[in-house]
């Protein structure tokens, strides 16, 4: 097995860092939302290794990463409601999926030969000086093994893909620690939401004026939408108020348990430390989760899309 390099956020590790993505390796990079596993967007090699790294199936297209709005443009057609959104939200968790340009310098593999391309702008500084210092577009999707919980610590990371990845470089837990808001912006500039995240509907109407349609696609469009993802060891039983004797609970409230997302009730800290605690179980065996209810408002939106996810049947 390779030797996975441990790199801080200092400007020489985060030189190493993007040598590292010019010669074709693969970086875990923190992000305000979740790790992400990332490779040079340009190069079929590394997106290949990324698929490879994560044993992601090749249809599931994945997120190329931007520094500018310049960058960006260079990568996708922008309707105005776009440009809305991007002004609204970038940098930070959110995610557009727009119309590829022709030409674009991602390799093909990135957007799985879908017409579409999927961009983020990144708050997190790291992320942001790892892509300003690589000089172009970073895939990245999360930087765990597919189907598994996704990382929003270093550590978590390792734990999953020691060995298989050339770096992986500290920046601390994730602030938000739910993957972003995705939405996807048609040529004729109607919105739909294909993954919930931190951002909600009702800030994307205060911010922009914009009401998202529904989402009438058939099909997976967004496979993180597969339904069973963020996968524990342990099975999961949702909406919990009194687990059976051989359950542990992952409680929301004043609830008594070692495992609990927010013991004042507030959603943006359980969103942040859901997959932490998800992580934790596993690592200490635990084999029946049964999980508080969690209010179906704000970000408790994007909580409860994943732990039914997680609840889902495996195949
Ligand atoms: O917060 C995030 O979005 C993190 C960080 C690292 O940026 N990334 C992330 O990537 O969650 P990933 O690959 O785990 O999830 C990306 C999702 C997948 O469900 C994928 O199917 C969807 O985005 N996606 C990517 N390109 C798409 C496209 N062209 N059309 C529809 N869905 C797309
Ligand atoms: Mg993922």
């Amino acid at each position: 097995m390779a030797t996975t390099l441990r790199l801080g956020s200092d400007s020489a590790s985060l030189d190493r860092a993007a040598e590292l993505l010019r010669a074709g390796q693969l970086v875990a990079m923190p992000t305000e939302t979740v790790y992400g596993l990332a490779g040079d967007a340009g190069s079929d090699a590394a997106v290949e290794a990324i698929y490879a790294a994560k044993g992601r199936p090749s249809h599931n297209p994945l997120i190329a990463h931007v520094g500018s709005m310049q960058m960006a443009e260079s990568l996708a057609d922008f309707p105005p409601e776009a440009l809305a959104l991007a002004a609204a939200f970038w940098p930070g968790p959110l995610t557009l999926v727009l119309p590829r340009r022709a030409g674009a310098a991602v390799a093909q593999r990135v957007t799985a030969g879908l017409p579409t391309l999927a961009l983020r702008m990144p708050a997190h500084p790291v992320a942001r000086a790892l892509i300003n210092s690589f000089g172009g577009p970073l895939a990245a999707p999360s930087a765990n093994p597919s189907g598994r919980i996704s990382p929003t610590e270093p550590g978590h990371v390792l734990a999953g893909l020691d060995g298989r990845i050339g770096a992986v470089v500290d920046g601390g837990a994730c602030s938000v620690g739910l993957e972003s808001t995705i939405l996807a912006v048609a040529p004729d500039g109607r919105v739909r939401l294909l993954r919930p995240g931190s951002i909600g509907a009702e800030e994307i109407l205060s911010a922009t004026g914009l009401i998202l349609s529904e989402n009438d696609q058939a099909g997976i469009e967004a496979p993180g939408q597969m339904l069973s993802h963020y996968a524990p060891r342990g099975a999961v039983r949702l909406d919990v108020t009194t687990p059976a004797p051989d359950e542990t609970l992952l409680g929301f409230g004043p609830v008594e348990t070692p495992y609990n997302l927010s013991p004042a009730g507030e959603l943006a800290e359980a969103a942040a430390r859901l997959f932490a605690l998800l992580h934790q179980m596993d690592q200490d065996g635990v084999e029946r989760i049964a999980v508080s209810p969690i209010p179906e408002t704000g970000i408790g939106r994007a909580i409860n899309d994943r732990l039914r996810r997680a609840a889902a049947p495996r195949d």
